[in-house]
């Protein structure tokens, strides 16, 4: 399969799709990834996204980094950030930057100047500080803006978390630093998370949720609009990719693009 047929087998659309099975829903991000990444190679000769960390993504991550889609993907005109990582070392098991080495990113042929961990082994606060100065670097935004990523993955956990913002938390009101730190989540544990004000500019945001366990946050988000849960408060160009499992509680009001059989090519 090359990359141009994968393409026609996604098409961009804002709203939620669901999917039977967790591999057809993992080949379907992995395959909006690699559309994303040539429509914007085309346009604009480079290719900005930042990743979740979570178990989630992990298959769509492999998925990347294995043919045909590693064959197609533009690796030396894509540049990785990511949405939130652990305060701990890349060889920990709970890194997301060290998971996505592991499952991709140390596997293809990609320049090394092309990804941009968040630096979890400094002090959070300098940490925070320092991938702020990385992220106003790259994108140059303009005063009082932000940077803005061509697409951002976000995972949702079941209480309505997403990237490291907690429901409640302080964090959820900055509008504007790009980066800050976060102690909080599962693990329990300091973290770097992206802000709302920058998850909010991104061009394109695909959230990516399966199992039972999110089935409540996802009505909440997607049916109620709860504003108490963070992930009811990142607006813009959104699409959600769901498995059924996920999908229980929501409502046919949403107009669910339900199984379009996602893996038929
Ligand atoms: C993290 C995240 C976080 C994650 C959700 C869902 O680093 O913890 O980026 O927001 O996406 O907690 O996690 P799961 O995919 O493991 O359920």
């Amino acid at each position: 399969m090359t990359g141009s047929s994968m393409r026609r087998a996604f098409e961009w659309s804002s709203g939620i799709k669901i999917f039977q099975d967790r591999s057809d829903l993992s080949r379907s991000l992995a395959e909006l990834v690699l559309d994303a990444a040539e429509r914007c190679v085309e346009a604009q000769g480079l290719f900005t996204i930042a990743l979740s960390g979570g178990s989630t993504p992990r298959e769509a991550h492999r998925l990347l980094g294995r043919e045909p889609i590693s064959r197609a993907f533009p690796w030396d005109r894509a540049c990785f950030f990511w949405v939130d990582e652990r305060c701990v070392a890349p060889a920990d098991w709970a890194s997301n930057y060290g998971n996505a080495l592991r499952d991709f990113l140390g596997q293809v042929s990609l320049p090394p100047e092309n990804v941009f961990p968040m630096p979890a082994e400094l002090p959070p606060l300098e940490g925070a500080r320092a991938y702020e100065r990385v992220l106003s670097r790259f994108f140059d935004p303009p005063p009082g803006s932000f940077p803005r990523f061509d697409l951002t993955v976000l995972g949702l956990g079941s209480d309505g978390h997403t990237a490291s913002l907690f429901p409640g938390h302080p964090a959820l009101d900055e509008t504007r630093r790009f980066v800050v730190p976060v102690r909080g989540g599962d693990p329990f544990m300091d973290r770097l998370t992206l802000t709302l004000p920058v998850l909010n500019h991104a061009a394109r945001t695909v959230f990516m949720v399966a199992g039972r366990d999110k089935a409540d946050a996802v009505r909440a988000v997607l049916d109620l609009e709860d504003p108490r849960l963070p992930a009811s408060r990142v607006s813009g160009n959104r699409a959600w990719l769901v498995d059924v499992e996920a999908a229980t509680k929501l409502s046919r009001r949403n107009g669910l693009d339900t199984p379009r059989q996602e893996g038929a090519h």
